[in-house]
């Protein structure tokens, strides 16, 4: 029988001492855009999370974990505006994963994940960045559980949609999308004939989630 995790799953900020956990909860989690950025060794994706949360984070990202009984099994982030990275702090990000990766991979790596962010924002949306749960924690329905912390507090910050791309081999999104009811925006697959060969990919899907409902009062 499935276990109901509504009662404990929580969502706080994360704080720079969450960055350990969450850095290893990301390099197990994703393999494909990251794969790119940071390569298939997981202990360098690690090291490569680890500085992409300190130095590699707008400062209008907000970072989220999700926690169980206390444990960090989860993260969740969403881009509010449209901020860059300061130069000099780019330049740090860029420095530190260059230790890691060398320095070639280490700007290709800041290119990539900057192409990848979800494009201008209108001031009324967010973007979800990441989400991912440790994999021992996955099919508890933890994402289920916090869905509403989460529209809570972006509405709480102003915000009345949350839009998000997802690919279209990812079954556990396409089944959350289904069970939150957000709804398609676009489906594109003019990527195909570059992701299918390359990552087993055809489609990139836009979707987005009205959450004016959860804003205090309504
Ligand atoms: C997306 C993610 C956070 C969802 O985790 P979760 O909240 O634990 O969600 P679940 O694993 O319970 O999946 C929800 C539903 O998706 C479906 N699903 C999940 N994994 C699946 C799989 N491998 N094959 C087919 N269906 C799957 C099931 O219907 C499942 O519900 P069920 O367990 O009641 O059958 C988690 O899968 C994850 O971390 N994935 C890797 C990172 C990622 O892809 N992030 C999203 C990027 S947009």
């Amino acid at each position: 029988m499935k276990r109901d995790m509504s009662g404990s799953a929580l969502l706080r900020p994360a704080t720079p001492e969450d960055h350990p956990r969450m850095a290893r909860i990301l390099a197990t989690s994703f393999v494909g855009k990251f794969a790119l950025a940071f390569g298939r060794d997981e202990e360098r994706r690690v090291k490569g999370f680890e500085i992409m949360l300190r130095y590699g984070l707008p400062d209008d990202c907000l970072y989220y974990v999700i926690t169980l009984d206390g444990e960090v099994v989860g993260l969740i982030a969403f881009r509010m505006g449209n901020a860059s990275l300061p130069p000099e702090r780019k330049r740090e990000y860029r420095r530190a994963l260059g230790e890691v990766l060398g320095p070639l991979r280490a700007w290709w790596a800041i290119q990539v994940l900057s192409l990848m962010d979800g494009g201008k924002l209108p001031p009324q949306a967010c973007y979800l960045d990441n989400l991912a749960i440790d994999p021992a924690f996955r099919r508890l329905n933890l994402t289920g559980a916090i869905a509403d912390q989460v529209y809570g507090s972006l509405a709480a910050e102003g915000k009345t949609e949350i839009l998000a791309d997802f690919v279209s081999t990812n079954r556990a999104v396409e089944a959350l999308v289904r069970r939150e009811g957000w709804e398609y925006v676009r489906k594109s697959y003019i990527l195909a004939p570059i992701t299918l060969p390359l990552f087993g990919f055809a489609g990139i899907f836009r979707i987005r989630k009205d959450i004016t409902a959860y804003a205090a009062g309504g």
